[in-house]
């Protein structure tokens, strides 16, 4: 098991492991957290203790509810000052830090929180041990965190071993087998707990024959991947089909409401939990794109779910059942019919049927996962439901882990989004139902990630799904000193300033080469990478953009469209409504316009498109020239990794702007106002 450190290399632990710790309880997960200190000890030269008698540690980590008398001062002091600060429990999972003296104090209530105060420890390094300070409470935003892992255990013969995955193969599964490499998923582990994930799906929301069978007799699979991630307070969750009952035990029916079906999901969720005890529950792609589900049986999608959640609730167990239901075989001359309404249209209805350890999963968008979309209205529709949403670390229509895209601008933007003035934002709906969940970009790759620098996302969801209020910058800061150490480079300054430059603002950069204004897609269907403006024109996904000689993109209004924008509450519902007030970002998402539209940029569509790709790929050349003045300050095999990546992002770049350009002229006849060729 070779796989890069990412964020969790030996020198992210040398504050700790140089310090005399003391730690305080036994309990749980507690056997995790000596075995870090140990190791970052064992490496860098501090030691480890249990009990209070001794030399006076520099560093106590102390299970509240452990701590007796005879322990130092510092703790007493750090304790106290809790009592002010706190404002209630830590809780399961939160954690606090303190400095008296020489002695920095973490604290807890759970050995949960004492993992993720560790790893706080890791990006605080050496500032935790130097002026004091009293005692911070930190709590999760979301109680549950999740990833989830698109993998196959078969090579599906279309999808591969990994839907939408861009990091080689699974970790967990091999051509029908599991992988067994216990060591991989275990530093897998141990880097999710890091940015705070406590939960994973091991496969495919799109569950195939033998991927159905994990919940059977294929069960042990699964509790062997709950075995080697517990120890880092991650639960394991399933995707299942909603035809189990029918393809697993051979009943006439899926009905949820039929009582033998509701008698075997009953059993069968039962003895997964002898199985596996802390099992976390399921998740259901259920009638979309083909998987089965409860309209086969006149059924909605409350009692789909429901069928479920009973199963599931005498366990504690939760159900994720995903709003992406939609028309998939959509005729493209049918004008009425708009997928970006569908999640909508099938569940807002439903908001106060479901039960409550029911999740609704909604995308972040209403439509796929797109380079730029405005937030689902779903997500504020459901006000009596638990909803999560979920976002895609795997770069499927961001340039696929082959182009740099770091996304938590992206994500930041939809988690502050703020719901009207009497309304929430995206993140306090999550944090008040279900959480975030993100499908996974992790593989076999030594980098993990495909692209090194796409294990910043992968970074950053976690750290964002813990708090929603960080900045996207900071993050990367974290990032940045955690898995490159600049410091120990030749020149930390020039490190940090140009992963900053390269990183920071290249959503944006792929925003403005690809498709334009929200309209989406233009990608090469099936594959979804690279440019094919018309691609997904005249097929049946319901994703089209319209253009034609006149003017481009959707017209979602009330007045003269689908009337998707009277999904959305006020403001929302009136911005988006007319082209004089919707934000640029989204225009074409919501309205055909002409070419000589003029945006609130002062240009017009068309000159923006020209503008914008040009201005994209110029981006990407400059990308290129800084990460080459890096040679030598990072290691050379990552340096190498990216160069290539950025070689083929170049290429790509340029396929795009020069296809987009062309494809706007020729349908526009308008040339570019500065003259440039665009072919
Ligand atoms: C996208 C993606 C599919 C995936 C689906 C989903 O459409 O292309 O591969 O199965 O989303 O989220 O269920």
């Amino acid at each position: 098991t070779d796989v890069h450190p990412a964020w969790l290399p030996p020198e992210a632990f040398r504050a700790i492991g140089s310090r005399h710790c003391l730690v305080v309880g036994a309990a749980g997960l507690i056997d995790t957290v000596v075995a870090e200190v140990e190791r970052a000890c064992a490496e860098h030269g501090g030691s480890v203790r249990r009990k209070a008698e001794g030399p006076p540690p520099s560093l106590v980590l102390a299970l509240v509810p452990a701590v007796g008398d005879g322990g130092p001062a510092e703790l007493d002091a750090a304790l106290a000052d809790l009592e002010t600060a706190a404002g209630g429990p830590l809780g399961a999972e939160g954690y606090a830090l303190a400095r008296h003296g020489e002695v920095t104090v973490l604290l807890a209530d759970q050995p949960a929180g004492l993992l993720y105060g560790l790893f706080h420890l890791t990006r605080l390094g050496e500032t935790a041990f130097g002026a004091p300070y009293a005692a911070q409470p930190y709590r999760p935003a979301m109680r549950r965190r999740m990833l989830d892992h698109w993998d196959n255990v078969d090579v599906h013969p279309v999808m591969g071993q990994v839907e939408r995955g861009y990091a080689g193969g699974s970790i967990f599964w091999q051509a029908g087998q599991p992988r067994r490499d216990r060591g991989r998923v275990r530093a897998y582990a141990r880097l999710l707990a890091a940015v705070g994930i406590n939960a994973v799906t091991v496969n495919n929301v799109n569950v195939h024959a033998t991927e159905a069978r994990l919940l059977t007799e294929r069960l042990d699979d699964v509790a062997e991947l709950a075995d080697e991630f517990r120890p880092y307070g991650i639960r394991v969750h399933l995707s299942v089909t909603f035809a189990a009952p029918v393809v697993l035990a051979g009943l006439p029916t899926a009905d949820p409401l039929d009582d033998a079906v509701r008698a075997w999901w009953a059993e069968t969720t039962r003895a997964v939990y002898a199985r596996i005890p802390d099992f976390g529950g399921y998740v259901v792609k259920a009638d979309s794109e083909g998987q089965p589900g409860p309209f086969s049986y006149g059924r909605d999608h409350a009692d789909g779910a429901n069928l479920l959640a009973d199963a599931l609730a005498p366990h504690g167990g939760v159900v994720h059942w995903r709003a992406f239901v939609y028309n998939h075989r959509q005729d493209w001359r049918d004008r009425t019919t708009d997928r970006a309404r569908a999640a909508f249209d099938h569940f807002a209805p439903l908001d106060g049927r479901f039960r409550d350890n029911v999740i609704v999963q909604v995308k972040h968008g209403p439509m796929d996962f797109q380079t730029r979309e405005p937030v689902s209205p779903v997500i504020t529709a459901m006000p009596g439901t638990r909803m999560a949403v979920e976002f895609q670390v795997t770069q499927e229509y961001t340039g696929q882990q082959r182009h740099v895209c770091y996304l938590a601008p992206w994500w930041s933007e939809v988690l502050r989004f703020g719901w009207g003035d009497d309304g929430d934002t995206v993140a306090g709906v999550a944090a008040g139902g279900g959480g975030l969940v993100a499908v996974s970009n992790v593989g076999d790759d030594p980098f993990w990630t495909g692209h090194p620098l796409a294990q910043a996302n992968l970074y950053a969801f976690g750290r964002l799904a813990w708090d929603p209020r960080l900045r996207p910058a900071e993050l990367l800061d974290e990032w940045i000193e955690l898995t490159f150490h600049p410091d120990t480079s030749a020149d930390p300054d020039l490190l940090r300033r140009t992963l900053h430059e390269i990183m920071d603002d290249s959503w944006r950069t792929y925003e403005r080469y690809t498709a334009p204004l929200g309209v989406g897609f233009m990608v090469r269907p099936g594959l979804h990478y690279g440019p094919d403006v018309d691609g997904y024109e005249y097929s049946r996904w319901g994703t089209y953009h319209f253009a034609d000689r006149d003017g481009v993109g959707v017209d979602r209004s009330r007045a003269t469209g689908t009337g998707f924008t009277g999904q959305y509450p006020r403001p929302w519902s009136r911005v988006y409504e007319s082209p004089e007030t919707c934000p640029d970002e989204v225009l074409l998402f919501f309205h055909h316009v002409p070419y000589e539209h003029v945006l609130h940029s002062g240009r017009t569509v068309i000159q923006h498109i020209y503008d914008t790709h040009f201005d994209g790929v110029t981006e990407v050349e400059a990308a290129c020239l800084r990460w080459k003045s890096l040679v030598g300050l990072v290691d050379a095999a990552v340096h190498a990794r990216v160069t290539e990546r950025l070689d083929e992002q170049l290429r790509c770049a340029r396929e795009w702007r020069d296809q987009i350009n062309a494809y706007f002229h020729r349908k526009s006849g308008v040339p570019d106002a500065h003259g440039r060729p665009l072919h």
